[in-house]
């Protein structure tokens, strides 16, 4: 398998606003968003990023994209550092400036609003072949093919049907289906998906999750899948990698980790999952109190405060380290037997 992404101690911290914010001692205070967090995707085996609200994923995926400048930290595509690609109009210095075209094309992010995430004055044509024209691929003939083979391809067909309508003239399903269809457009080799069933009526769901699946393998995209759903990463992924409060707290295949979780927090998300059968009461799952905000939180364990199974020296160690326990089934926790 190939490499397609890493990150490498990926760090992304936010200042909290002014004056209300700072201590005695007046030091800026910082939200840990994303707090040293590696991991890699290879082809052909995309990761889900699973957790509740607030745990970091879309900032992690925001940093991937580069839409957010880390704090610390490195990410690589393709085996070449892209770390820091232009975010804010400045030229990067580890990144050639020949590749930052390719990698604006090569990774893609799906959001998670559909409402939001598409510009309410464009037409559908506008909007799926805007990346086609900032790109300055082929001519205006080339993108009018282009763009309805590629709405036919996410089920929006016949293409002309929609090509002069506006996003508000559709459903949040097909609003979705448009997304994906710029996502894939230029035939991306990466893709961060954030969420993009959550906003979305039960019903469509599975349809989107579905070609979302068929046509990343049929361009051979790998992806990223943000989800706070361990149903969903089953369906979608090879891989899931648990995160709370900034911090991966476990990863590995999705067999692996379903079948036997290993940290408290990823025990009690799957104890969350409802299952089909009625007879099976699963209750609520063993966790303390509710999620807090990383603000320059303390260096033990950062499930320390929620976790059933805390011993005191928990608090007295540095956030636990991951460790393989199972041919790349990894978990952080010193309690794990
Ligand atoms: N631009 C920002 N400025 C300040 N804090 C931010 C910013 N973006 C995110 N945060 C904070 O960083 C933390 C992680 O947020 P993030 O949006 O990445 O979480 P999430 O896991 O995607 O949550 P959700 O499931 O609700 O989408 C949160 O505490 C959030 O309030
Ligand atoms: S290290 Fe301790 S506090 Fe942290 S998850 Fe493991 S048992 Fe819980
Ligand atoms: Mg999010």
């Amino acid at each position: 398998m190939l490499e397609v992404l890493s990150i490498k101690n990926l760090t992304k911290l936010f200042p909290l606003p002014g004056r209300f914010f700072r201590t005695s001692r007046s030091t800026l205070r910082n939200v840990h968003a994303v707090d040293d967090v590696t991991f890699e995707i290879s082809d052909n085996d995309s990761l889900a990023l699973v957790g509740e609200s607030g745990c970091g994923k879309t900032t992690t995926g925001r940093l991937i994209v580069g839409l957010e400048k880390p704090s610390g930290g490195r990410i690589f595509f393709e085996g070449k550092e892209v770390t820091d690609r232009l975010t804010d109009g400045k030229h990067a210095n580890n990144v050639d400036r020949s590749d930052i075209g390719e990698i604006r094309r090569k990774i893609q992010m799906i959001f998670q609003d559909p409402y939001d995430s598409l510009n309410p004055r464009m037409t559908i044509d506008e909007i799926v072949s805007e990346p086609l024209v900032v790109n300055q691929l082929g001519t205006a003939k080339d993108r009018t093919v282009k763009v309805k083979e590629t709405l036919e391809a996410v089920g929006l067909s016949p293409a002309s049907a929609y090509t002069q309508r506006y996003p508000h003239e559709l459903s949040g399903g097909q609003r979705q289906r448009i997304a994906i269809a710029r996502a894939v457009i230029l035939n991306p080799a990466f893709i961060v998906a954030d969420e993009p069933t959550s906003m979305l009526d039960v019903s469509v769901r599975a349809g989107i999750m579905e070609l979302f699946r068929n046509l990343t393998e049929r361009i051979g995209a790998t992806y990223l899948y943000i989800t706070h759903d361990l149903a969903v990463a089953r369906y979608m992924v090879q891989r899931i990698a648990v995160m709370y409060l900034g911090k991966i707290v476990e990863i590995g295949p999705t067999e692996k980790i379903l079948a036997n979780p290993l940290h408290p927090y990823t025990k009690a998300l799957l104890q969350a999952v409802p299952v089909p059968d009625p007879e099976v009461q699963k209750g609520e799952p063993d966790i303390l109190g509710q999620i807090s905000k990383p603000i320059d939180p303390p260096d033990y364990c950062r499930f320390y405060d929620r976790c059933p199974l805390r011993i005191d020296s928990c608090a007295r160690e540095k956030h636990p380290p991951l460790r393989d326990y199972d041919n790349g089934h990894c978990a952080a926790c010193y309690v794990i037997d």
